[in-house]
């Protein structure tokens, strides 16, 4: 198991481009199972150990899949030989649960482990099952995996009591082969999202409304392969942004979007950044300042982004002034607190709040990652802290950033991965 060291202080400035978007590219991996001709071919893939877990998932399905030195993926479902999601893989990876919809639309049959326990909360599927039983199909629950089959699905009105991203990603995947109309009401409306049913519509799929909170799909016949680039990921840029906001730095993040990380920028503005953008890029310019502290409430897209709450509490760790976060997505998620605090952060949590106090600085420390964006926020602590910090368990940061430590290596931080 490796670890990564970082010798904190230095001001991280230049260009870094964002890779493809991981929570877009796992759906539209396991969508690619719905195809009925042979060729799904897939860009701007991430290297990330996410990405590899779900191609081992597909290809014990009997998918063939290849990859080439650019890492754009081609998958041909036409040799699936079986509808089974193992434990083994399903439990290092929770959204192994996306081939739930797929394999049941298809194939009219799909037994999937259920997720056990995760790191940041309790993260039941039980919205996902509702749906689809409401969909025609039947659903029970045996040794630990959920057996589902149909004959065919049948389109409904579902409507999520809570929004839930892969909930929505699932019966949006399962209704494009249903018999009949499919409407989902509160469904999500994260880039994500939006990225998936824009892939599903380039196969052959009938889906308007993705974007706002209720899709209308409009069963077909089949799905055709076809290729598609995902779209960049928007918390590798807000991870990059708050990377140079951390340390005074000025990087240009390239090969993003700016709208699909608004309210991330607006919360950097309000600490201090100057703030300049293109089409395709931000720079962020911390011009050697201290941050100043800011509040942060996280929610379900457009609002505050729960994946970069962890980082934001980084930067407010060391910033002027007092702030307080508010965890509205998961019960859990504040597990980098307690590695924080042991680099010298002030930092208390009642409820679902995290209340910081702004430390002049960060002290270096061994600390233990503990999901993928706790990993990045104690990487960002070690940027700015004196001295060495040692982060280990960085299996977890391998899961979601790309070459994180080379990226970061460009923009001259001191961080390298040794093992252990
Ligand atoms: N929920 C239920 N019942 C369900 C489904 C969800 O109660 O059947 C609850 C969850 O427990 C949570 C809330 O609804 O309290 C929202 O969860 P959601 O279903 O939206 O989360 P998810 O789909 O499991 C995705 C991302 C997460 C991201 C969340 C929230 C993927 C593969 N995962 O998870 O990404 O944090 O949406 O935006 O898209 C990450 O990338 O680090 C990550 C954890």
């Amino acid at each position: 198991m490796d670890k990564l060291i970082i010798r904190g202080g230095v001001p991280l400035n230049g260009e870094v481009s964002v890779s493809g978007a991981k929570n877009a590219v796992l759906p539209m991996l396991c969508a690619s199972v719905m195809a009925s001709d042979k060729h799904v071919i897939l860009k701007n893939i991430p290297h990330l150990h996410d990405v590899t877990t779900t191609v081992r998932l597909l290809r014990q399905m009997g998918v063939s899949v290849t990859l080439d030195d650019n890492m754009n993926i081609q998958l041909d479902p036409s040799t699936i030989k079986n509808y089974y999601a193992p434990y083994d893989l399903v439990k290092t990876m929770r959204s192994s649960i996306l081939v739930l919809g797929p394999l049941l639309s298809r194939f009219g049959s799909a037994k999937v482990s259920l997720p056990g326990g995760c790191a940041i909360g309790t993260r039941p599927v039980e919205m996902h099952l509702d749906a689809l039983t409401q969909m025609g199909a039947s659903i029970g629950i045996d040794n630990g995996y959920i057996t589902a089959s149909c004959k065919k699905l049948i389109g409904a009105e579902i409507r999520f009591s809570k929004t839930t991203v892969t909930g929505t990603e699932n019966i949006l995947m399962a209704s494009t082969l249903a018999e009949g109309k499919t409407i989902i009401s509160n469904a999500a409306r994260e880039p994500e999202v939006v990225d998936l049913a824009n892939f599903l519509n380039k196969m052959g799929a009938s889906i308007t409304g993705h974007g706002t909170d209720i899709i209308e799909v409009t069963g077909v016949e089949k799905l055709r392969g076809v290729s598609y680039s995902a779209l960049p990921d928007r918390i590798e840029t807000g991870t990059f942004l708050v990377a140079a906001a951390i340390t005074g730095g000025c990087v240009t993040v390239k090969n993003t979007i700016s709208s699909h990380v608004s309210t991330i920028i607006e919360k950097l503005k309000l600490s201090g950044a100057d703030i300049t953008l293109t089409d395709t890029s931000i720079t962020l310019d911390m011009k050697g300042k201290r941050p100043l502290a800011v509040d942060i409430e996280t929610g379900a897209y457009p609002l505050f982004p729960t994946d970069m709450q962890a980082q934001l509490t980084a930067l407010n760790t060391v910033a002027k002034g007092k702030s307080i976060i508010k965890e509205n997505i998961f019960e859990n998620r504040f597990m980098h607190v307690q590695e924080m605090t042991r680099m010298g952060a002030d930092i208390r949590v009642e409820n679902n709040c995290a209340k910081i106090s702004g430390s002049e600085k960060l002290i270096g420390a061994s600390v233990m990652a503990t999901d993928l964006r706790a990993s990045a926020s104690l990487i960002l602590a070690g940027l700015v802290a004196t001295g060495i910090t040692e982060i280990e368990r960085i299996y977890h940061i391998d899961r979601g950033y790309d070459c994180i430590e080379e990226k970061l290596q460009q923009l001259g931080a001191n961080i390298s991965r040794v093992p252990v």
